[in-house]
């Protein structure tokens, strides 16, 4: 059977507050759009099609990058779920199914919609049942037989105390999907055309309608911040739970958070508090201690950072260094067995091997105007604490540097170089300093 994927996210999220469009809000550092993506990517289709509004470049461009296939329609005013559908339409030909996913439903997963796709119904709604209907269209069903759904603000209250829920997502017979969709009128409360309304449609012409129960943390939507923090910790138990899975300890899971493509190797550990933003790899043997920030790092193994650090994106760790507390590295390429250890910020740099960069170096990459500049440190240098290297500039391989230099120019292979005022002792200047007051 051919199917169809039609993703609606076209409509105004006034309840989240925000100039994003609400699917590209982000669960795990990847916006919720994704998820549903990877869904339906999984799923045997003829086409993706995602229907967006006029002023949503910025999740069509997103949706085009993860999905090159997708097909974007875009509905000119938000008029509701079954006139998002209607833009689709012209894509849609009379055979096999359309599978109707929603953008704010990013956890549906691939069984569910296996499931959806098989069944025989002409109109396939997956509900669910829940403690909590808030203010899903309640699905109201009569003798086990599905037969209407109906939308919270229109419920009466009987309808309203029922927990039986709409997901939003349904699979459409396309003999019948042209025909039902222009059958839909917007007489209700929020004068929106409505896709529940379908299945009163189809049932009012002798066609198949069934609901499918599944799981209700599938179909977890948001339209509000806080349920977007809700769906946030599911992910979060999600990614730990794999990455514990596959031998990785965290100690205290509940207190880091860790972004949707962490790569770890085997006996990392993740001490508390510890937050792991996109693009970050790390290798076997990886300790990553408390209060640490990480983005965009590739981190080999036997490394150590924290706690108390913060790492950059564009940055290389090789193996064995370390990076210590307080210790803040930015697009930099750090070499083997080099230590970074105490209250140091190395941005724009290349650091060699076996190197040592003392408590609190500076690398001055910035000119203070616009300028970025390079510093490269060479391999078994020593760096000693509370130096200054005034970027561009290079520390060959071999030399050392005098705690408290200000280094303004290059240093050779093995070089000794002392860049700080000549220290003056007066022999009792002290005791005559204080007669003098
Ligand atoms: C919808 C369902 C409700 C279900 C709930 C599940 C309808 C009428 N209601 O309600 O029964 O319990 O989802 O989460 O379908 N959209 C458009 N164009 C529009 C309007 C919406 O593309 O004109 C998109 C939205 O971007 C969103 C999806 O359709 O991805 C659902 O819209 P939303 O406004 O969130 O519907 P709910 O009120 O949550
Ligand atoms: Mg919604």
């Amino acid at each position: 059977m051919s199917t169809t994927i039609v993703i609606l996210a076209a409509g105004r999220s006034t309840r989240m507050h925000s100039s994003i469009p609400k699917v590209m809000h982000l669960l795990a550092e990847r916006p919720a759009l994704g998820y549903v993506l990877d869904s339906a990517m999984e799923i045997k289709h003829k086409e993706i099609i995602l229907v967006t509004a006029p002023d949503m470049e910025q999740i069509r461009s997103y949706a085009s990058a993860e999905c090159p296939e997708i097909i974007h329609v875009i509905q000119d005013e938000a008029l509701g779920t079954a006139n998002a559908v209607k833009y689709a339409l012209p894509h849609i030909d009379d055979k096999g199914n359309t599978i109707i996913l929603y953008g704010d439903v990013p956890f549906v997963s691939v069984e569910t919609l296996k499931k959806l796709n098989k069944s025989d119904s002409d109109v396939a709604v997956a509900a669910f049942y829940t403690d909590n209907p808030n203010q899903y269209g309640r699905v109201i069903t009569f003798n086990n037989d599905l037969i209407d759904i109906v939308e919270f603000i229109d419920a009466n209250d009987e309808q309203k105390i029922l927990n039986y829920c709409n997901s939003g997502i349904y699979s459409i017979n396309n003999a019948h999907i042209h025909h039902l969709i222009h059958l839909i009128k917007n007489k209700n409360a929020k004068k929106e055309y409505y896709l529940t309304d379908i299945v009163q449609l189809a049932i009012q012409r002798d066609l198949v309608c069934t609901s499918l129960d599944i799981d209700e943390k599938e179909v977890l939507a948001f339209n509000t911040r806080e349920e977007l923090s809700i769906l946030e910790e599911i992910v979060q138990q999600k990614i730990k739970s794999s990455l514990m899975k596959e031998g990785v300890t965290i100690l205290l899971p509940q207190t880091s958070y860790i972004a949707h493509n962490f790569k770890a190797g085997k006996d990392v550990t993740i001490y508390p508090n510890v937050y792991i933003g996109k693009d970050v790899t790390v290798g076997d043997n990886v300790h990553i201690r408390s209060f640490s920030h990480i983005e965009g790092a590739s981190i080999d193994n036997d490394v150590s950072i924290g706690p108390f650090a913060r790492i950059r994106p564009n940055t290389e760790i090789a193996k064995k260094s370390k990076i210590g507390n307080f210790v803040e590295v930015k697009n930099s390429k750090i070499k083997e067995n080099t230590k970074i250890n105490h209250l140091s910020y190395i941005g724009d740099s290349e650091v060699g091997s076996e190197t040592n960069i003392g408590a609190g170096t500076i690398t001055c990459n910035f000119d203070g105007i616009s300028k970025k500049s390079k510093t490269i440190i060479g391999n078994n240098v020593s760096i000693g604490s509370n130096s200054c290297l005034v970027a561009p500039i290079k520390i060959d391989d071999g030399a050392f540097i005098a705690a408290g230099s200000v280094v303004t120019k290059n240093a050779d292979k093995d070089d000794l170089v002392f860049a700080r005022i000549k220290q003056t002792n007066l022999a009792q200047g002290a005791i005559k300093l204080r007669n003098k007051e």
